[in-house]
């Protein structure tokens, strides 16, 4: 950068180089430390971390969950509580044994194998069909419980001394909530037929939140989680024959109907997850769940009334009446941006109970002329009813005609302007020919045409779009739209699409926007989830990073990398704004430990070492 910019520039740190190590950098004149690892207690009970072979099921509810991904941090009367999701497990680092196991038993098959193509290749027989290894993690039922209560989220006390921050392990708001923990379902969905199973025939209750991705806060002070993948926690035993409508939804959102173990194989030590004993168990997940960090014993409660897809987070906005809007985005390839509207206003300590139950859910769509449309999802619109829309809310989208999207991924509401901001992370099948010359389709049928919000056929790189209500009311069901950024690469792109916008340059290079977050001064914090190997199409973009954006000037800035393997993903602040809490997922190095030990995800505090306020 010029000495002009650097002048202008509103960044109080100097743009960090790329990374390739297994490590986290912070730009000079910031530190980081780990707060918090998996397996760390949040009980004194808990049992102890091995740091070669983790931790045993029994206990696996008393530590820090695995994987941490959304995140916030609430302040009440001095007491400071971080909530943290953990979205999926790591079985090779989880489940050492079983994984071990499973590598040994598949090498002996290849090794058999080999053996006898050998010896055909010798004899000039006929070579021997490949084998089929096998992809089972799991081998028994504690290896499922670990699984099952290591997901979900950790409720924990926070508190900063001399040393820095530090979590205080038995503080009686101290929670895990994870894939077996009582819920109550509330909305439009509540009740209904799809919802009912055997052991729960009233359709209210479930157990369990999955796959736990991206977070969201209420004015109210309460967490969303946002249940994405959940799809591939369900199984089947046998032969699913099922109505035409659940099996449709089946398909649309990837559950799938192979009779075999999967991955996790759930069903195969709990029929809950069998679908073809409890086909309507699919129908409640997939949803935001509200969680009130300040009473541990309270009952997490699913709200159906804001969709069931594969949420990534959920970004609140309040219209200049008080009515809640929840902007939200379901991050599959060609899959739709949503916005629910309460019915009621908010009044700070008034009755917030209706205000993510009774409202209207809108999807979006993007015209070519950069305005765009929330379409709302009623019954005339869609032919569906209320709770069809709740529960199918993928094919009410497809019935308005929303806009496909390069992936959907989380959404921030600028605090100092009316406008938001979604990262839409790549799409590898846009607009790409399927074989008889048709353009790709989401799993709805709808086309993934290139279209001026996704204007790249095989986005690898990714964009974000950010819209202008219009009125200066995020209430509004009409916008202005523009791309504040699309990622590229211009060392290896000279010019086009690929290069990436005007505020790309070899220096700040990234690709897969994922996590981002818009701090009370109007910073974009971007997150990445994206390709790290540093090389052809990525060159130059090196680990996955976190950059500050201005959306005045476009200026982008790197700040953070994250060890090689990881992504960078959750953030939030301390309530004095001068710790920044980021999340570190999946390390493929020995992170933070050091070599010999397990990789672990982390939740990292980030400090300006003269304790101004961070960015
Ligand atoms: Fe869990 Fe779409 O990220
Ligand atoms: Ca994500
Ligand atoms: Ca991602
Ligand atoms: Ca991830």
């Amino acid at each position: 950068t010029t000495a002009h910019a650097a002048q202008d520039s509103r960044f109080a740190f100097q743009q960090l180089a790329p990374q390739t190590d297994g490590t986290v950098h912070v730009p000079e004149g910031y530190s980081w430390k780990t707060l918090v690892r998996w397996g760390d207690p949040l009980f004194s009970d808990a049992p102890e971390f091995d740091r070669t072979t983790g931790h045993p099921a029994q206990g696996s509810d008393r530590v820090f969950g695995e994987n941490t991904d959304g995140m916030e941090l609430f302040n009440r009367r001095g007491v400071e509580l971080l909530v943290v999701n953990s979205e999926y497990p790591n079985p090779k680092v989880n489940l050492t044994e079983s994984v071990a196991a499973l590598e040994e038993r598949n090498r002996v098959i290849m090794e058999q194998y080999n053996e006898r193509r050998t010896a055909a290749e010798a004899a000039g027989t006929e070579l021997p069909p490949e084998p089929e290894l096998e992809d089972q993690i799991v081998s028994s039922a504690d290896d499922v419980l670990l699984l099952q209560q290591i997901q979900g989220v950790s409720v924990m006390e926070v508190v900063e001394g001399e040393e820095g921050w530090s979590v205080i392990v038995d503080s009686p708001y101290n929670r895990r909530i994870h894939h077996n923990t009582p819920m109550v379902l509330d909305g439009p969905a509540a009740g209904h037929d799809l919802l009912k199973t055997a052991a729960n025939a009233t359709g209210t209750r479930s157990l369990g939140t999955f796959n736990n991705c991206g977070s969201g806060r209420t004015p109210w002070g309460t967490y969303l989680t946002c249940e994405e993948n959940f799809n591939g926690y369900f199984g089947t035993s046998s032969e699913v024959a099922t109505d035409d409508t659940v099996m449709a939804g089946y398909q649309r959102y990837g559950i799938s109907t192979d009779i075999e173990p999967g991955r996790y194989n759930y069903h195969g030590y709990d029929a809950r997850f069998d679908i073809s004993r409890n086909p309507n168990e699919p129908h409640r997940a997939g949803y935001i769940i509200e969680i009130d960090p300040w009473e541990p014993e309270s009952t997490p409660v699913k709200h159906t009334a804001l969709g069931r897809f594969k949420h990534e987070n959920a970004a609140y906005a309040l219209t200049p009446a008080g009515r809640v809007v929840v902007y939200m985005g379901d991050d599959e390839r060609g899959e739709f941006m949503y916005k629910w509207v309460s019915r009621d206003v908010y009044v700070p300590g008034g009755d917030t109970s209706t205000l993510l139950s009774e409202g209207q859910l809108h999807v979006a769509r993007f015209d070519d002329d950069m305005t765009g449309e929330w379409v709302a999802l009623t019954p005339e619109a869609t032919g569906m009813d209320a709770a069809r829309i709740a529960i199918f809310t993928r094919m009410a989208g497809s019935a308005v005609g929303a806009t496909t999207m390069d992936r959907p991924e989380w959404i921030a509401v600028n605090p100092t302007a009316v406008e938001g901001y979604c990262c839409l992370t790549n799409n590898s099948r846009r607009g790409t020919l399927a074989e008889d010359g048709s353009v790709r389709t989401n799993a709805g049928g709808d086309p993934m045409v290139v279209n001026a919000v996704n204007p790249r056929e095989t986005n690898r790189y990714g964009q974000i779009v950010r819209w202008r209500p219009h009125d200066d009311d995020h209430g509004a069901t009409t916008f202005d739209w523009d791309l504040y950024v699309m990622a590229g690469n211009p060392t290896v792109h000279q010019n086009g699409l690929y290069a990436g916008t005007a505020n790309i340059n070899a220096g700040n290079m990234f690709n897969s926007p994922d996590g981002m977050q818009i701090d009370t001064t109007g910073l974009i914090w971007i997150q990445t989830d994206g390709d790290d190997d540093n090389e052809g199409e990525f060159a130059g973009m090196g680990n996955n990073q976190m950059l500050a954006g201005d959306p005045v000037t476009g200026e982008i800035r790197r700040f953070l990398t994250g060890p090689k393997g990881s992504e960078v993903t959750g953030l939030t602040w301390s309530a004095d704004r001068r710790t920044m809490f980021v999340g570190i997922q999946h390390p493929g190095a020995p992170f933070p430990d050091g070599e010999g030990a397990l990789p672990r995800s982390a939740v990292i505090t980030v400090k300006r070492n003269d304790g101004g306020l961070v960015g």
